[in-house]
């Protein structure tokens, strides 16, 4: 495959603006589906605080980064001191005490890779995931959350991929392509890099936030109050967004040599990352590097049969953007 600059783009595109805009709005949360979110985490904070006074619950992931759908589950962070106990323990006496408060499904999957209790609430019919102290997960929400509020195409576009990504069947990382956070990251360095920037730098800027989290430093500014309007000179719309990001990962980013980092608001190289070669299961075929644990690669899930996969999905929706006369139902149709 040869690498090229950005094409000129199909003269009409500014009039997908709005097909685009409405399958964004349709996939936005209600604001009753945000109340039952909250009556959902009281409850299990009023559940978990008789056990764990000191315990604190945070929800992370898509239901607090502003990033999620409609009819989402939500993701809850247990933080608890107690060192000396076991997470499985924590998660067996979670699961004890969740099952007597009447919640449904209760599971405690206490060997996955992130090792949760997963349970159903009857009363607002919402299912949500726990797991124990796994903070960084919280403070990279924030970061998501603060980018989402500077400008409002971070969002349509993030939800717009998303959306194309669940529905071809390439958001499944335990299947070898990438995670919502990973496609998300991708959207903000996207931002970061148009030839008039949508999006700054924010790890780059004076740090008004900062916290040391498993000996990780996270600071960065986060009084985005102060950032909104950044891109105003930037008029571009979420069709002429979408087009260009797909054509940007289907025909101008270097799978070879490049690592992209909304840590510097950059492109690294593979060379000064260490991550030319595959080591054990990570194989860096497409890098994505996560803005606080810098050694980790979003990309590593994927292997030589599913980057294949992704590829040709990104030069499918590249081709539909720049060719097909009404490319909504086509970008967005079932594989
Ligand atoms: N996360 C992470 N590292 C990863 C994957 C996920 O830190 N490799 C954390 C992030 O905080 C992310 C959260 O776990 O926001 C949930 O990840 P994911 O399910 O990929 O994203 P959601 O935003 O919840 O997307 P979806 O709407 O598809 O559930
Ligand atoms: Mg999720």
């Amino acid at each position: 495959r040869k690498m090229r600059s950005e094409v000129a783009c199909r003269v009409d595109i500014d009039g997908l603006n709005a097909p685009f805009l409405a399958i964004y709005e349709s996939l936005i949360p209600a604001e009753e589906e945000k109340a039952k979110q909250k009556q959902l985490l009281t409850l299990l904070e009023n559940i978990v605080s008789k056990e764990w006074p000191e315990a604190r619950l945070d929800l992370y992931g898509s239901c607090a980064n502003s990033f999620g759908f409609s009819k989402s589950d939500i993701d809850v962070c247990l933080r608890i001191a107690d060192a000396n106990v076991k997470k499985s323990q924590v998660l067996l006496k979670l699961a004890d005490l969740l099952q007597s408060a009447n919640l449904q499904n209760v599971q405690a999957l206490t060997r996955a890779r992130v090792p949760i209790v997963k349970l159903m609430d009857p009363a607002t019919g919402i299912s949500c995931d726990i797991c124990i102290n796994n903070v960084l997960a919280v403070v990279n929400t924030k970061l998501l959350q603060d980018y989402a509020h500077i400008d409002v195409r971070l969002r349509q576009l993030a939800f717009i991929v998303k959306h194309w990504a669940k529905t071809r069947g390439v958001n499944e990382p335990y299947q070898g392509t990438l995670s919502s956070y990973a496609y998300v990251l991708m959207c903000i360095h996207f931002l970061q890099q148009r030839r008039s920037a949508i999006l700054p730098c924010l790890q780059g800027m004076e740090a008004t936030y900062s916290v040391t989290v498993d000996n990780v430093e996270c600071a960065y500014f986060d009084q985005v109050e102060n950032l909104i309007g950044f891109g105003s000179h930037n008029r571009e719309g979420i069709a002429k967004l979408v087009w260009a990001f797909f054509s940007y990962w289907a025909y101008c980013h270097d799978y070879a040599d490049d690592v992209i980092s909304i840590r510097t608001g950059t492109v690294l190289s593979k060379r000064t990352k260490d991550w030319t070669r595959r080591i054990g299961n990570d194989r860096h075929l497409i890098c994505i590097e996560d803005p606080f644990e810098t050694s980790h690669d979003l990309g590593r899930v994927v292997d030589k049969f599913s980057i294949n996969v992704l590829r040709e999905e990104f030069e499918r929706a590249a081709e539909i953007m720049q060719y097909v006369p009404n490319p909504c139902a086509k970008l967005f149709e079932p594989y």
